[in-house]
């Protein structure tokens, strides 16, 4: 048993120096931001919330901005070629660019960050309209994804200057989506530990959990693991590298889709998994299937819970204890044709960690699919 949990921070950390309020938005690059917006708003309980494009004097791209009680998500298009949205979806599909987060001060957090080390990807800039203003900054992380530090203080629209309302007539129910709980990155061989060290060196964030490959292995493939947080825990993003196994790890086909390293899933918060997955089952999303002898010997890994098995059975909701509680969560399919993105959806009580109970089980259900598209 090779995993490592690390000492818990006091919540009140005074050397914060990169103090984060949580996830603000996730930005996809799309192929086609108005399907991808119905789709979310369809399949996942998203609103309509906010819009750019030609008609508010954006000339080149489209977004959409969609909203989930705290889960925000920005969808856009390129409208023509040879550009970087458009390079970006020609290289690695459908993905996620930005990982924004909530700042008080995104000047300070674009310094604080770039002297320790970060690339520039945006300085400090200020937008502003009627409703007052935006500053956003923002650095480079792994393969072609972006941390963006947005701070909206003293902005009172919708979303952001450039943007306009989006009222939309089609308004489907929520399914109990909350909030961003973590995001994974997968990087390449090697690469773990010097992302690990990006973030602790240039974002403050500290290591909380290592998982190597003996700990996530089945009988063909492997990968490796470190779970990021930062100070107050709000913001969390484990790290996987794929890890040498008898066939290719699910890392490696991640890798080779997406033609480098990228968001390989967003975990979504729920208050009540059972009731969102049979919603999100009912409106076609499709999860990765567990077998039903998992759930024959789970109560005895975990021990009792509030919830009655059956509906977790019948579902393929996995189950995992740590010392402080339990959590419940579940993986969907890939979103995409390409097998990278994919979300998962998770219920914590009480429970801090990411489900290493459950990551043969897990593993072995990728597997599956991965032999199935003949990349194992
Ligand atoms: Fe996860």
């Amino acid at each position: 048993m090779e995993t490592m949990i690390m000492p818990q921070q006091s919540a009140v950390d005074t050397t914060d120096f990169l103090p984060l309020n949580g996830t603000d938005y996730v930005e996809f690059y799309v192929g086609n931001a108005k399907q991808a917006a119905h789709f979310y708003k369809t399949a996942f309980g998203f609103q309509s919330l906010a819009y750019a494009g030609p008609e508010t004097g954006v000339k080149d791209k489209v977004s959409y901005v969609i909203r989930q009680n705290k889960l925000t998500f920005v969808l856009t298009t390129p409208l023509r070629m040879h550009n970087e949205i458009a390079d970006h979806i020609y290289k690695h599909g459908d993905g996620v660019k930005f990982l924004s987060l909530k700042v008080e001060d995104a000047t300070d957090a674009w310094e604080q960050t770039t002297k320790r080390g970060g690339k520039s990807f945006l300085e400090p800039t200020t937008l502003k309209d009627n409703d007052g203003e935006v500053v956003m900054s923002g650095i480079h992380t792994y393969g072609e994804t972006v941390h963006l530090f947005i701070e909206r203080k003293n902005y009172n629209g919708v979303f952001m200057p450039g943007f306009v309302e989006w009222k939309s007539a089609y308004n489907p129910a929520s399914t109990g989506l909350q909030y961003v709980d973590h995001c994974v990155g997968n990087v390449g061989w090697n690469q773990m530990n010097p992302w690990v060290k990006f973030y602790e060196e240039v974002m403050g964030f500290r290591n909380i959990l290592s998982f190597d490959d003996k700990d996530i292995s089945t009988e063909y493939s492997a990968l490796m693991s470190k779970v990021m947080s930062n100070g107050n825990g709000f913001v969390k993003f484990p790290i996987n590298e794929p890890a040498e196994g008898k066939k290719k790890s699910q890392v490696e086909e991640y890798l080779d889709f997406y033609n480098g390293e990228g968001v390989q899933h967003v975990a979504i918060a729920t208050k009540n998994i059972i009731e969102t997955v049979m919603d999100l089952k009912s409106r076609g999303i499709e999860f990765l299937n567990i077998p039903g002898s998992y759930y024959d010997t789970v109560l005895d890994r975990v021990g009792t819970i509030d919830e009655d098995l059956k509906p977790l059975r019948e579902l393929g909701i996995l189950i995992d204890r740590d010392e402080e509680g339990y959590l419940l969560q579940i993986f969907t399919k890939p979103l995409e044709d390409r097998p990278t993105l994919f979300f998962e959806i998770i219920q914590r009580k009480g429970a801090k960690s990411f489900g290493k109970g459950n990551f043969k089980a897990l593993f072995e259900s990728l597997e599956r699919e991965q032999d199935l598209r003949g990349n194992l």
